[in-house]
């Protein structure tokens, strides 16, 4: 009713109402290349069409004449009651989109009480984002790193920012072949965007100062504080970095830090020899929950519970990793069978909208995340883009409900859908 309320007294929302608007006011907003950034994914972009066309197989079923006059979006999730079934799933570089970025982004989300996973590759270190969400859910999303001493400083780092469980993305120990950027000569981390997780990490400084004594040379060894360690970003932004990655032109630095700080980066960013035996590990490291994410097949998912993970995200990073895979839509059913209601299982990857959501929910899916869309509001308006674009998601699947005749999300299910 706020929505429409709003409509009522000519108020005109911040940030289009309608999906395929939305992308485009956000392309508007942003320089070319960011957008690409945004917007784009993996190859031919199959994976992205898989993912939207996995939800047109699928038809909402109504009811009627079921006193829907009062509906509860609430869920259970990770043992606490959660007033939507969404969650903000994790977006890196977020300063494409809006130089307020992740602390934006943090603030709406608690503003609609809705979990944020922060991302491994934000532009604001967690604790700042922490710190304007107050005591709002947030997870912190892990990329695995070939450095243990940094895996356990970040997770550690998450514990103390109140993050509530850690989502571990398995899907991009390699970074995908994505077109768009690759025509733009667009590597974010390299150019030092997204990378404040690790500009803010003691452990991450150490790794860049020993490198840094590993060359060698004359001169005194620099203090690498995090001040330093920006701006030995900065001046990699600036466009040398690709000239001294590959080890050129060094008299355009006084210091070798700026490329120890990327040569290091780029060292530990991933790791692509991870077995499921790594599992362990984490589990040193921390007490939180530990859900996984980019799980596509159902004996990964058998796999994920023999190991006890807490939680499931269905997931093929919005098609931006490997181009002509499986949709998240058609992936669900089978992993949701085999994992039997032990853990939750969130799905993202293509969700445009409420009726997508419920969708999704009747096929079986705890709670859904929200992507590229409220990065688009974050494009556009900031937090209150981010906030809107948000708050329609949860608006529209509230009326789907209703009209479909379900008073609740647990309502919402197999029989809520038939295959078109
Ligand atoms: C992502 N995604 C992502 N995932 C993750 O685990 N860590 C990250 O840092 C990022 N960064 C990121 C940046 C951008 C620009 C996009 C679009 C996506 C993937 C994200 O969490 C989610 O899985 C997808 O966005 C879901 O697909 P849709 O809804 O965007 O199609």
């Amino acid at each position: 009713s706020e929505v429409y309320r709003a409509g009522l007294s000519g108020t005109r929302p911040a940030v289009p109402v309608d999906v395929v608007a939305l992308e485009r006011a956000a392309r508007k907003a942003v320089s070319a290349e960011a957008f690409a950034y945004l917007a784009g994914g993996a190859g031919a972009e199959a994976t992205m069409a898989a993912n939207r066309a996995a939800f047109g197989r699928w038809q909402i079923w109504p009811r009627v004449l079921r006193d829907v006059s009062s509906r509860d979006l609430s869920i259970e999730l990770l043992g606490r009651r959660r007033a939507t079934p969404f969650v903000l799933s994790p977006i890196g570089v977020a300063e494409m989109a809006h130089p307020d970025a992740d602390v934006a982004v943090g603030r709406a989300a608690a503003a609609l009480d809705v979990p944020y996973v922060l991302s491994n590759q934000a532009s604001r270190p967690m604790e700042e984002v922490a710190a304007a969400m107050g005591s709002r859910s947030r997870w912190f999303q892990l990329y695995w790193s070939s450095s243990d001493d940094l895996n356990a400083s970040f997770v550690a780092r998450a514990e103390r920012a109140g993050c509530e469980a850690i989502v571990v993305t398995l899907d991009t120990h390699l970074l995908g072949w994505r077109t768009r950027d690759l025509d733009a000569a667009y590597l974010p981390f390299t150019r030092g965007q997204g990378i404040a997780q690790y500009t803010s990490d003691p452990v991450f400084a150490e790794l860049v100062r020993e490198r840094v004594a590993r060359g060698g040379g004359s001169g005194p060894r620099p203090k690498v504080t995090p001040t330093l360690l920006a701006s030995a970003f900065a001046i990699a932004r600036s466009g040398a970095h690709t000239r001294l990655v590959d080890g050129g032109v060094r008299e355009a630095l006084r210091s070798p830090l700026p490329r120890a700080a990327v040569e290091t980066f780029l060292d530990v960013f991933s790791d692509p020899s991870l077995t499921w035996d790594s599992l362990a590990k984490l589990r040193e490291y921390t007490s939180l929950p530990v859900l996984l994410k980019g799980i596509m097949h159902a004996d990964d998912a058998a796999r994920a519970l023999d190991h006890g993970v807490d939680g499931l995200v269905v997931s093929n990073h919005g098609g931006r990793q490997i181009d002509a895979s499986v949709a998240t839509l058609d992936a669900l059913p089978g992993v949701v069978e085999r994992v039997g209601g032990r853990v939750p299982v969130i799905l993202d990857s293509g969700v445009r909208g409420g009726a997508d959501a419920f969708t999704a929910l009747a096929l079986g899916a705890t709670a859904v995340g929200i992507g590229r869309p409220y990065a688009f509001g974050l494009a556009i308006a900031g937090s209150d883009g981010v906030r809107e674009v948000v708050r329609n998601h949860i608006a529209e699947l509230d009326l789907t409900m209703g009209l479909a005749g379900h008073r609740s999300v647990a309502e919402i299910g197999p029989d809520s859908l038939r295959a078109a």
